[in-house]
């Protein structure tokens, strides 16, 4: 096995290994009726799905079409893709750094939940969980760590390079419906 498809593996074991319950649990708001708890448990599967198709997307355009600075990134991406399903209506995504060097400075958590799971994944945590309300309606707000899976992310995250193997760099933020 080459160095690279170690490093694909290790992904594959990151993805998998969120997939196997180290899902945390909040109590939804005191003021709010709590959601149906097979409409959570459904929605959390959903989450679970789509970080796998998102994360398994990244690693598999960068392995195939990333060879050099110049190339479109995966996590850009990424991003447009967040965007365009966001506003399809849904549901939201973010990629977001969890190291303080941001290669875009939007790229940062940037409201209170996004805050504590940046915290809570720092912290070596897989996951954050928060059942959050919109407009009434109840959402499932989740981040899910981002390792750095590949020597090729150091080729434009240089200081990924100087990050414990296995650490979360990054985070995906989904708000998804609770239905
Ligand atoms: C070809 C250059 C390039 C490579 C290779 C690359 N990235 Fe990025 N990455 C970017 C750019 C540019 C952005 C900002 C995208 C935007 O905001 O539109 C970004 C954004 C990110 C973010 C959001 C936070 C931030 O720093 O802005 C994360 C997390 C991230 N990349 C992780 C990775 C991982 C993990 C890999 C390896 C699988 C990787 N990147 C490979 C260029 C790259």
């Amino acid at each position: 096995m080459n160095a690279r498809s170690t490093l694909f593996c290790s992904l594959t074991a990151a993805v998998a290994a969120t997939g196997l319950g180290l899902w945390t649990t909040s109590a939804p708001a005191k003021d709010q009726p709590a959601p149906d708890k097979a409409a959570v448990e459904r929605t959390r599967k959903t989450v679970q799905m789509l970080d796998d198709v998102y994360k398994t997307a990244v690693v598999l355009i960068t392995d195939k079409y990333v060879n050099d600075e110049a190339d479109f990134p995966a996590g850009s991406a990424a991003i447009a893709l967040f965007e365009a399903i966001g506003k399809k209506g849904w549901h939201q995504a973010r990629l977001i750094d969890l190291t303080g060097k941001p290669y875009e400075p939007k790229n940062v958590p940037s409201d209170e939940v996004e805050k504590a799971g940046a915290k809570a994944l720092n912290a070596g945590q897989a996951t954050y969980e928060q059942i959050v309300y919109k407009d009434g309606k109840p959402h499932l707000r989740v981040l899910t760590s981002v390792p750095v899976v590949m020597k090729k992310c150091v080729l434009c995250h240089p200081h990924y390079a100087d990050v414990k193997e296995g650490k979360a760099i990054g985070a995906i933020s989904y708000t998804v419906p609770i239905e």
